[in-house]
């Protein structure tokens, strides 16, 4: 039994990432010329991502992490978000860039954006890889987006289902049947 067997089909091949990312990170060079640029992925699912997207980003960066959650019944989040693990350098006079894996009602980037503003960047944008507008609760859309995904579970390439399947180097939908029962 091989992980792949729980893919209903593939959305995204190695390939296709790879063009999302190249677009991106070349958006994003063009973008943030003389700009004193900060790229926070957002751990766990992003990271796969931002791996990726920072090599092809070609202006000086630094680089650092969180990690949040926001409090839910499972597949709905409730609106709260709870930052786990801090940053450890000031915002201040940064443009940051926020890295998602996947922009589903918004919530938990639209308030960790609303949190981090608090704290005096320069400037503060959102990066999401995947974003699934029919869930949408919020106004506010991330200023770079890889690509749209339809109202599925989507797993792969950091996305997981119970912590699983971040490792499959493409992006697929997951089969019902793993979740369902
Ligand atoms: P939001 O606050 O509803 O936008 O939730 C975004 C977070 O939910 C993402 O960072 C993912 O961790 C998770 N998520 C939402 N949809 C999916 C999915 O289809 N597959 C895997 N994780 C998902
Ligand atoms: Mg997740």
């Amino acid at each position: 039994m091989s992980m792949h067997d729980d893919v209903k089909y593939v959305l995204y091949s190695e390939k296709d990432l790879q063009e999302i990312v190249n677009r991106l990170g070349a958006q994003i060079t063009k973008d943030y010329q003389g700009k004193n640029l900060l790229i926070i992925p957002i751990l766990k699912g992003s990271v796969l991502f931002a791996a990726d997207l920072i090599r092809k980003i070609d202006v000086p960066c630094e680089l650092d992490f969180m990690v949040v959650s926001s409090y839910g019944n499972g597949t709905e989040t409730t609106g709260k978000v709870i930052i786990k693990k801090d940053i450890s350098v000031s915002l201040e006079g940064k443009d940051v860039l926020l890295v998602e894996d996947i922009f589903d009602s918004g919530v938990t980037l639209i308030r960790l954006k609303e949190e981090l503003l608090k704290r005096n960047p320069a400037s503060l944008r959102l990066c999401t890889l995947l974003d699934k507008p029919d869930r949408r609760r919020c106004d506010t859309i991330p200023e770079y987006i890889g690509s749209q995904v339809p109202d599925e579970f989507i797993i792969g390439y950091g996305l997981d289902y119970a912590e699983k399947y971040r490792n499959l180097p493409y992006i697929g939908v997951l089969k019902p049947e793993v979740y369902e029962n």
